[in-house]
């Protein structure tokens, strides 16, 4: 007999991209398909030390069940390291901790979708969050993205036409397209959340990822300068990207109604965030460590990033096209078929792995009409040796 599954497992389907990834233990394969950060980048010492500090300042509250909106020195740091960043007017109790912004995400989706629910999101954006919102029954509608992120022409229209419960962007070096929002369009997504009354959702795990000059403010900070737009956004963060995703850290600002239901989900799922990641992040940030690990971090992923962009100029020419990722984790790219080589990005998956390299084709990051030609490669794994060598094999694939 079978198990009698609830029927909102039928809007999801397993992702196509966990089946690539059984491919990928073949011994000598070289892999851009991840969305990890690198492990040889953990500050392994600045964590032992901020663990140690944990348990011997603070031995009980570290172990101890705590407050379902999160740790209170964590949330102090939290709003601090929030106001480094331009959110000036943040006060700890603005946010709660999460475990992993993609908790965020879930308590996003239970509080505010219900089944038939129209919700918008890029074209194309974080699978997580599309299976995520489905399971809550969402319609998903997508807006067309460029590099300059969401075309906010096009999401205007969007909005005035599908009323949605919300709209989901990743502004900031987007997974997978890598796009940066810019900032006309960034205060033009504020001017519509207060337009059409509707809630935005920034989800900035790779805001701090950035290459060169720093990216426009987020749209949490700009929102103080368009009167009435903080009513209308939630702002997901996260320590997986820049610090290690194993801790599990993530939180979110909202407004005070959201913040309370998200809370009140959130007691009945995990009842709080591990108090021991909780206090070890507390005290890393409190150590003052966050800005030179960002800076190590940038600067090694900059590198990747460049000869990623390097090798793929010289290696597929003609037969791809992306844009020079600025910051984040991926290079977003199009295969043009150029010369009568493979377009498909699923195709080209599959002849990659027989050549030892492995991507993620793009099209299940679209929740509506696919880009077939489209494939994401993450540079942040491997170092520029192996990135050099992965995309010469791609370059024998296509
Ligand atoms: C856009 C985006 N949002 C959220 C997450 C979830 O990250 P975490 O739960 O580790 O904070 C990820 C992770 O890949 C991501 O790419």
């Amino acid at each position: 007999m079978p198990l009698p599954f609830a029927d909102r497992l039928n809007n999801v389907e397993t992702s196509a991209i966990r089946e690539l990834f059984k491919l990928l233990g073949k011994p000598g394969i070289i892999s851009f398909a991840g969305g990890f950060p690198d492990s040889a980048m953990f500050d392994v010492e600045g964590l032992k030390e901020a663990v140690n500090k944990a348990l011997t300042d603070e031995p009980g509250a570290a172990l101890q069940y705590g407050a379902t909106e999160g740790y209170d020195p964590l949330r102090q740091q939290l709003a601090a390291f929030m106001a480094s960043k331009g959110v000036k007017d943040l006060a700890p109790d603005g946010l709660i901790v999460t475990t992993g912004s993609q908790q965020a995400l879930d308590l996003l989706g239970k509080t505010l979708i219900g089944p038939g629910d129209k919700v918008i999101v890029e074209a194309p954006t974080f699978l997580a969050t599309i299976q995520c919102f489905r399971l809550y029954g969402a319609e998903l509608i997508s807006a067309p993205i460029d590099a300059h992120g969401v075309q906010t022409d096009a999401l205007e229209k969007l909005i005035a036409e599908h009323k949605p419960k919300f709209v989901y962007l990743i502004p900031t070096f987007g997974n997978p397209s890598g796009a940066l929002l810019n900032l006309e369009r960034r205060k033009k997504v504020l001017e519509l959340a207060v337009k059409y009354q509707t809630l935005i959702v920034e989800d900035d795990p790779y805001g701090d990822l950035y290459f060169g000059e720093a990216p426009p403010p987020s749209i949490l900070a700009l929102s103080a300068s368009v009167p009435g737009s903080r009513d209308w956004l939630a702002h997901c963060g996260s320590m997986s990207k820049v610090l290690s995703p194993g801790l599990r850290v993530g939180w979110m600002v909202a407004p005070p109604e959201l913040l309370a239901k998200a809370t009140m989900c959130k007691q009945f799922s995990d009842a709080h965030t591990s108090t021991f990641a909780q206090a070890t992040a507390a005290q890393y940030l409190k150590a003052g460590r966050m800005p030179a690990t960002l800076a190590h971090v940038r600067k090694v992923y900059a590198e990747r990033a460049q000869a990623m962009g390097n090798a793929l100029r010289k290696d597929l020419g003609d037969a791809i096209e992306f844009v020079q990722p600025q910051g984040g984790l991926f290079v977003w790219a199009r295969l043009t078929g150029a010369g009568g080589k493979v377009k498909d990005g699923n195709e080209l998956a599959k002849r990659a792995i027989e050549k030892g390299v492995a991507f993620v084709p793009g099209a299940p990051f679209y929740a509506n009409k696919p880009d077939l030609s489209t494939l994401r490669l993450s540079f942040a794994t491997a170092d520029v040796a192996k990135i050099e060598e992965g995309i010469g094999r791609l370059g024998q694939a296509v």
